[in-house]
């Protein structure tokens, strides 16, 4: 099978001295959804930042059997697509329509094939209604959905969604596992929805204080309370008797 993502003893350090990764390894096959867990301040954010070369450890860092290296950065962030935790990081035009063309114009598409991206992407979220509005006076759950358009108007191959279902309601909550569940590439969830992460990841690392504690299928690991709770998790509500 061909692993879509492969991360070989990634460390991290942040300039204030925060080691926030610490020797951490895992991969994804082409078209798995894993899902990444843990605690705050686990590194989960941090992880997937590394998956399209915002930030840069030691280690390695593969996607698509290609190594992330400085010299193609361009290429790599083509093809995964990155939603941050938080919408603020990722919206910052003047209007919804302008934050959503950007990466398409980026990537040289004619104008009207951009808009067609755009729209199509912003239907996909039920956000098409905001178009010519100023994102930054959307609900914190509006921009979310935006920022999860705008990765999908890039056509990547790879995503990489930090809590995707964070303050959504639970309509477009559960419309967004849908549309994950739908389009069917390979996807890595850090979430605190363990919920979510049942209904759509076959695998699931668990990571604390930079390390991977475990990594394995969803229904062992999110059914073992005492692991969850030993890393202030606990067992998600469809589970909870
Ligand atoms: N810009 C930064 N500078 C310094 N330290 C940072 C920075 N960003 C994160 N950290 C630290 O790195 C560690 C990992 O943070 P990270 O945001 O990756 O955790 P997380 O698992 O995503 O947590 P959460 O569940 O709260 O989103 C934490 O100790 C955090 O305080
Ligand atoms: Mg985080």
């Amino acid at each position: 099978m061909t692993r879509a993502i492969v991360i070989e003893d990634l460390s991290f350090t942040y300039p204030d001295g925060t080691e926030a990764l610490k020797g951490v390894g895992l991969c994804a096959a082409e078209g798995e959804r894993l899902g990444l867990v843990g605690p705050n301040g686990a590194g989960k954010s941090t992880l997937l930042l590394h998956l399209n070369g915002l930030l840069r450890g030691t280690g390695r860092v593969e996607i698509g059997g290609v190594e992330v290296t400085d010299g193609n950065l361009d290429e790599v962030r083509s093809k995964v697509g990155l939603v941050f935790q938080d919408p603020d990081d990722q919206l910052f035009m003047p209007t919804v329509f302008d934050d959503m063309a950007f990466g398409p114009l980026n990537m040289d598409l004619a104008r009207e094939e951009v808009e067609r991206r755009v729209e199509d992407a912003l239907r996909e979220v039920d956000m098409l209604y905001a178009t010519d509005r100023s994102s930054h006076h959307l609900s914190f759950g509006e921009r979310k959905r935006v920022c999860i358009a705008t990765v999908l108007s890039m056509g990547p191959k790879v995503l990489a969604f930090d809590e995707p279902t964070a303050n959504l309601d639970p309509r477009h909550r559960r419309q967004t596992i849908e549309l994950l569940r739908r389009l069917n590439l390979t996807t890595v969830v850090a979430t605190h929805d363990l919920d979510a992460v049942l209904d759509l990841c076959t695998r699931v690392v668990l990571l604390d204080e930079g390390r991977v504690v475990v990594d394995g299928p969803t229904e062992e690991v999110l059914t073992d309370q005492p692991l969850l709770e030993s890393h202030n998790l606990e067992l998600p509500l469809s589970r909870q008797s």
